[in-house]
C-alpha cells in the first residue's frame, strides 16, 4: 500500500489525509494529465498502485508528462500514454475507440481536461471550442466507455467547478446573448454537473457510479489565454490559490477512496457541497439528449 503525499507544499496547502487503498490492478484513464490538476491526480493514483493512462493533447505531450511523473517517483511500467485534441470530435472518437478496445473493463474514467478560452474559436464541427473540449469530449468518452466502466463496477469522475452558470440550452453558442470566455467556461461547467446527474440515473443499479469534483481555486495554467486586466487578475489570483496537488486531491479521493460509495455527488475537499442544478431533471435530460445529438451529427 502506498500512502503518498508527494507534491505537498507547506506554504500553500494543508496536509492531506492519506487514502488507505491499494489500487494495484486497477486501470484509470485521466484526461488533461499533462498539466495542472490532472497531472497531480495521475501522480497520486499511480503512487497508490494504479495503472494510469495519461491522456494529453499530443503524443509528445503525453510522453513528456510520463517522463515528468517518472522523475517524481512513478513506476514507468504503470503508465501508458494516449493523446487526442479533445477540441476535435473526430480525434475524441478515435481516442474513445482505442480506449474501449484496450480496456473492456475500466475501473475509473476521469474526465478532467478543460480550457478557458480567451477568444471565440469555432471547431471544424461548427461548434465552439470550450463546449467541445469541456462538455462534448466528456460526453463522448463517457458514452463510449460506460460499458467498460459498468463491466468493472467502476467510477466516473467529472472535474467541474463552482464557477458555473448562465447555461441556456436554446443558446449554447451564445449567438443571442453574446459571447465571452468567462461565459463560455461557466456554461460548460454548469453542463458538466447537469450531465453527470443525467448519467447517474442511467448508471443506477449497475454498480458503476459517477461523481463530480470541484478542485477549488488552483494555481494552474487554465487562464493562460486571458488577456488585459482580466488576465492580470487571473495571474494575481495565484497568490491565494491552492497547489495543483491540493486541487487534484478530490479527484483522487473520488476515484480511489473506499469512503466514496455513492453516485451523483458534488464534492470539494472530500466533502459534499450543494449543486443548484440538481433538481431540474427535465433540463438535465434535455441537455443530455442535445449533447448526444451533437455527438451524432458532428
Ligand atoms: N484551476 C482552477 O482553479 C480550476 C477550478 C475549478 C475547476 N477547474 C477545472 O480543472 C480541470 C483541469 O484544469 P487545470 O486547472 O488543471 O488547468 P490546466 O493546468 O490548464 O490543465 C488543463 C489540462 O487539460 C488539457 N487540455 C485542454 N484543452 C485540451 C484539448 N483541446 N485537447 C487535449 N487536452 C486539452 C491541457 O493540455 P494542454 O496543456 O495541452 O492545453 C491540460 O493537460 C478543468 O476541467 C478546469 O475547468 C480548474
Amino acid at each position: 500500500m502506498s500512502l503518498s503525499t508527494a507534491g505537498y507544499n507547506p506554504a500553500m496547502s494543508r496536509p492531506l489525509e492519506p487514502i488507505p487503498v491499494d489500487l494495484t490492478g486497477k486501470r484509470i484513464v485521466v484526461t488533461g494529465a499533462s498539466a495542472g490538476i490532472g497531472h497531480e491526480a495521475a501522480l497520486e493514483l499511480v503512487m497508490l498502485g494504479a495503472d494510469v493512462t495519461v491522456v494529453a493533447r499530443s503524443a509528445a505531450k503525453s510522453a513528456a508528462a510520463i517522463d515528468a511523473l517518472v522523475a517524481r517517483g512513478a513506476v514507468r511500467a504503470r503508465l501508458v500514454g494516449e493523446h487526442a485534441d479533445l477540441g476535435a470530435l473526430t480525434e475524441v472518437r478515435a481516442l474513445a475507440d482505442r480506449l474501449a478496445t484496450a480496456h473492456p473493463r475500466l475501473d475509473v474514467l476521469i474526465n478532467n481536461a478543460g480550457c478557458y478560452p480567451g477568444q471565440r474559436v469555432m471547431t471544424s464541427n461548427g461548434l465552439e471550442e470550450a463546449w467541445v473540449t469541456n462538455v462534448l469530449a466528456y460526453e463522448a468518452l463517457t458514452t463510449r466507455l460506460q460499458g467498460a466502466v459498468r463491466a468493472a463496477r467502476g467510477r466516473i469522475v467529472y472535474t467541474a467547478s463552482t464557477m458555473a452558470g448562465d447555461l441556456d440550452v436554446d443558446d449554447l453558442d451564445r449567438s443571442r446573448r453574446g459571447w465571452n470566455g468567462i461565459k463560455a467556461y461557466r456554461q460548460s461547467k454548469q453542463a458538466n454537473r447537469m450531465l453527470a446527474w443525467a448519467w447517474a440515473r442511467r448508471l443506477d443499479g449497475s454498480g458503476a457510479t459517477i461523481n463530480v469534483a470541484h478542485p477549488g481555486g488552483v494555481r494552474t495554467n487554465i487562464a493562460h489565454r486571458q488577456r488585459g486586466l482580466w488576465g492580470v487578475l487571473n495571474r494575481l489570483a495565484f497568490l491565494t490559490q491552492r497547489s495543483p496537488r491540493m486541487g487534484g486531491d478530490v479527484l483522487v479521493w473520488l476515484a480511489a477512496s473506499p469512503e466514496v460509495g455513492g453516485s451523483a455527488g458534488f464534492y470539494k475537499d472530500r466533502r459534499a457541497i450543494p449543486c443548484q442544478w440538481r433538481d431540474d431533471v427535465a433540463a438535465q435530460e434535455r441537455l443530455w439528449a442535445l449533447c448526444q445529438r451533437q455527438l451524432t451529427a458532428s
